[in-house]
């Protein structure tokens, strides 16, 4: 669909030709925008209904020329499950998890990174570069060694889950290790980006990736048969995911599919949740945190680069953010595998802790038709489980010892 790039910023127009990531006159992020007549005329819900879910059924809604070759290992299409048991725990008659989890590398990355690298060929780039708390770097590799490119990740030494860094040296990444904080590593790539432009960079500041990611919208719209959930809960990091989510939303208002829209919830590792603060002190401005600390590594985060476009999705849809221990992290990754069958990795489970804490506090309301949003598979993750759920019993293979085991 053609398209321009906006600056959340000042508002200034750019052609699609444009491969800054940030405004070429303030600095601040770009945006993708449509003319909304287009947007409109390119929907046929007849042809959505002939399509099977992936985020390349909505194609005629996204920045990328019908012609061009797309770089997909089957993204989207995730199940959104009905979640009666949770729901009764936490006091919610409807509750749904949407599991990110089952996209192709694990990850709703895959989303955005269907159509970031989709975007990178279009364009002729060879070479795709991003920061990475785990996630992104194995998408991106995934998604680069499918269209032959060269990817190039850097990411914080020793604070990224093992399952994440296998990902990304198995699919040929060159992998860069760092001192530091995903925030430096982020740091390292924009500077890196700057100085080289045969490098195409792909983390969310990228907005190609955003409407990857806004698919997610769609589809529960979709799953839901054209209804609008009331509220969607979202884990944040660097704050991509939820703006993502909320442009989606935007969008199905926009075209008039939908004539409301869902409050959107971000919900922060306390020890890494500068977005949380500014919201519940009412800053406009955020304020980075120079040491993020906590178990879910993959929201382990100081200065979300989105945060802009974050907090303008959690004011503008009447949302809130807030914060959870990784003691309710891990409480919640347990529940959630254990009623509900779905194992997640502890960034993923933060949505439910957070959900959890806000009908305890009486934000979210029994009869609210609330998405929580999971976000990557357990698999990623396994140390951490390991380490702290209940360890396995050691026996002999003799009867007696393996009735008590059975039986302790
Ligand atoms: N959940 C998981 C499993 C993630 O990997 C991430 C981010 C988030 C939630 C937060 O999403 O950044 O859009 O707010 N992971 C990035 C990475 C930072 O590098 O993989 P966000």
């Amino acid at each position: 669909m053609d398209h321009e790039l906006e600056c959340i910023g000042c508002h200034v127009h750019f052609p699609a030709t444009e491969t800054a990531y940030a405004c070429l006159t303030c600095g601040e992020l770009l945006e993708v925008v449509y003319n909304s007549d287009k947007l409109r005329e390119a929907v046929d819900l007849s042809i959505w209904k002939s399509k099977t879910p992936s985020v390349w059924k909505y194609e005629e809604l996204l920045p990328i020329k019908p012609a061009s070759v797309k770089v997909t290992l089957g993204e989207g299409g995730t199940t959104l499950h009905k979640t009666a048991r949770l729901g009764k725990l936490f006091g919610l008659n409807k509750l749904n998890v949407k599991n990110e989890g089952e996209n192709p590398t694990g990850s709703f990355k895959d989303r955005g990174m269907t159509v970031g690298v989709t975007r990178a060929v279009e364009i002729n780039s060879h070479r795709v570069i991003c920061a990475s708390t785990g996630n992104t770097s194995a998408s991106l590799s995934a998604y680069a060694a499918k269209a032959s490119v060269e990817s190039i990740v850097i990411i914080p030494r020793g604070k990224i889950a093992l399952g994440k860094l296998s990902q990304a040296i198995a699919h040929g990444a060159r992998i860069i290790e760092i001192e530091g904080y995903f925030d430096d590593a982020l740091r390292t790539v924009l500077d890196l980006v700057k100085s080289d432009p045969s490098l195409y960079l792909l983390n969310s500041v990228n907005p190609y990736r955003i409407e990857g990611q806004k698919t997610l919208a769609y589809e529960i719209w979709d799953q839901l048969e054209g209804d609008v959930p009331d509220t969607v809960v979202v884990p944040v990091g660097n704050a991509g995911n939820i703006s993502a989510i909320w442009k989606g939303f935007q969008d199905l208002y926009m075209i008039g599919l939908i004539s409301r829209l869902p409050r959107m919830i971000g919900i922060q590792a306390q020890g890494a949740s500068p977005l949380s603060e500014a919201f519940k002190t009412g800053q406009s401005e955020m304020t980075p945190f120079q040491h993020p600390q906590t178990i879910a590594t993959a929201i382990k985060i100081g200065a979300p680069a989105s945060w802009k476009k974050a907090l303008t999705a959690v004011k503008n849809s009447k949302g809130m953010m807030e914060t959870v221990t990784d003691d309710e992290i891990l409480e919640s990754q347990k529940l959630l595998a254990r009623l509900e069958g779905l194992f997640v990795e502890p960034a993923s489970a933060s949505s439910v802790a957070g959900l959890k804490k806000l009908v305890d506090l009486g934000s979210i309301g029994v009869d609210e038709k609330v998405i929580c949003v999971v976000t990557g598979h357990g698999l990623k993750d396994p140390d951490i489980v390991y380490r702290s759920f209940e360890k396995p019993t050691v026996a002999k293979t003799d009867m007696q010892s393996l009735k008590l085991a059975l039986n302790p």
